[in-house]
């Protein structure tokens, strides 16, 4: 069914939203539809995809001139995807590009892609140096891109056929995570020019953990849950008394390790964790105690899997079709997309920008923040994180940062007694990221 067709249909949904009000952004954005020149220009580019084990190649021997050479290829590589991507946005339907939220992060791919295009061939340190205060900015700034585009998305999910829907956002969140990845990456390795040689024992090579502990990092998870101060909350925000955390155990192959971007694999852990420990503290409120989390850790020949098993009465409740529909952006697929309390929590995370939407971004604070991530010098941030809001955004994304590098998120529903989910990622480092075009 085309857009149009299945607009006419459904668009008197009571939360369907016309493009009203923020005007400004409106006119900006159209402006751009006339300048385009630029845009097909890089748009005609295809991305040069990048495996962990190249960016850990790459990096290893750090010197001036790799590092220089480094900054060439992001400040030519960033502008090519971004420009991708704002042509998707020119292809919606202009009932959702004139949405404010979406038009303000067709502002923010514009305004970077224009500062990449434009910024001159980096030679040494010095232009290096600027060329990290940019990406620096720019990662801040286009913060709340993921709460105003999946806010944006949910007040036009009538207006979008489903499956358009998801592979627009699929797109547009796996090329992010790239570009977020391409950034970091390099800015960590231009900090840690020179520490190489002194410490030939890093653990990490730029955001890349070489040799990644994973039962240290779901134990980590497990703590930083369990140690949250407000216990487990009911759908309406009542924290149920007296019951704390389920206990995780931990088993199986304990001593794996395997060379991954840690943010990633714990952003993962930590949201099915959550919706774990959430799942059966709620099933068992009535009961003096809380059956335990089990977590498995198997590595295979090229993956290393990771199940994560409740007994929080599985999903049949959630009144979703198929497990899947749970990284659905669609309202068709997952009612409670439209539910006021997510919409409202997304509106207040894409209107308080960069300090309210790094938790769901980057894997909840707490992760960051022992991470010494730079939020963490942010008491700021931190502050304007609210843990409980229910935003729907971790396991969408917790399945894109699966599949970035070619790995899969499933969930086996055991309606009535409990939840299975399956995480494996690839642990040879040799899959491209799967961004498409
Ligand atoms: C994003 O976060 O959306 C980006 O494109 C990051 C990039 C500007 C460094």
């Amino acid at each position: 069914m085309s857009w149009q067709a299945y607009s006419f249909l459904t668009k008197n949904h009571p939360k369907a939203t016309r493009p009203t009000g923020d005007v400004r952004w409106s006119a900006i954005s159209a402006l751009h539809f006339y300048q385009n020149r630029q845009l097909e220009l890089y748009a005609s580019k295809e991305a040069r995809r990048l495996s962990l084990r190249q960016l850990v190649f790459f990096g290893r021997h750090m010197n001036e001139e790799r590092l220089i050479k480094s900054a060439n290829y992001v400040r030519t590589e960033l502008p090519i995807r971004i420009a991708h991507r704002i042509r998707d946005l020119q292809a919606l339907p202009y009932v959702i590009v004139t949405q404010p939220e979406i038009a303000k992060v067709y502002e923010l791919y514009w305004s970077a892609f224009d500062k990449f295009r434009r910024f001159p061939e980096i030679n040494n340190l010095s232009d290096n140096r600027k060329f990290c205060d940019l990406l620096e900015t720019l990662l801040d700034e286009h913060a709340p891109v993921i709460p105003n585009l999946s806010l944006g998305l949910s007040l036009c999910s009538p207006h979008v056929p489903p499956d358009s829907l998801d592979s627009f956002m699929r797109r547009m969140l796996i090329s992010r995570i790239s570009r977020r990845v391409l950034a970091e990456h390099h800015l960590a390795l231009s900090k840690s020019l020179g520490r190489h040689s002194l410490n030939s024992e890093d653990p990490r090579v730029g955001i890349i953990f070489t040799g990644l502990d994973v039962k240290h990092s779901v134990v980590k998870c497990a703590r930083l849950l369990r140690s949250r101060s407000h216990g487990i909350e009911d759908d309406n925000g009542e924290v149920i008394p007296n019951k704390g955390w389920p206990e995780v155990v931990v088993e199986g192959q304990l001593d794996t390790t395997f060379a991954y971007i840690r943010e990633h694999l714990e952003y993962i852990l930590f949201e099915l964790l959550k919706n774990a420990m959430r799942a059966t503290g709620l099933k068992h409120r009535h009961n003096t105690t809380l059956p335990p989390i089990h977590a498995t850790i198997v590595a295979g020949k090229d993956d290393v899997s990771i199940r994560i098993t409740d007994q929080g009465g599985g999903l049949y409740s959630t009144g979703i079709q198929s497990p899947s529909d749970l990284f659905s952006f669609s309202h068709v697929r997952n009612a409670t997309r439209m539910d006021d309390s997510r919409i409202g929590a997304l509106r207040s995370a894409s209107s308080r920008g960069v300090k309210a939407t790094v938790a769901e971004q980057v894997g909840g604070w707490q992760v960051m923040e022992e991470h010494g991530g730079s939020n963490a010098k942010d008491p700021e941030r931190r502050a304007g994180i609210a843990p409980h809001q229910r935003m729907g955004l971790g396991l969408p994304m917790s399945n894109i940062f699966a599949t970035y590098f070619g790995g899969s998120l499933q969930l086996v529903s055991l309606d009535g007694w409990g939840t299975d989910a399956y995480l494996q990622l690839p642990k040879l480092g040799t899959n491209l990221e799967g961004i498409e075009f």
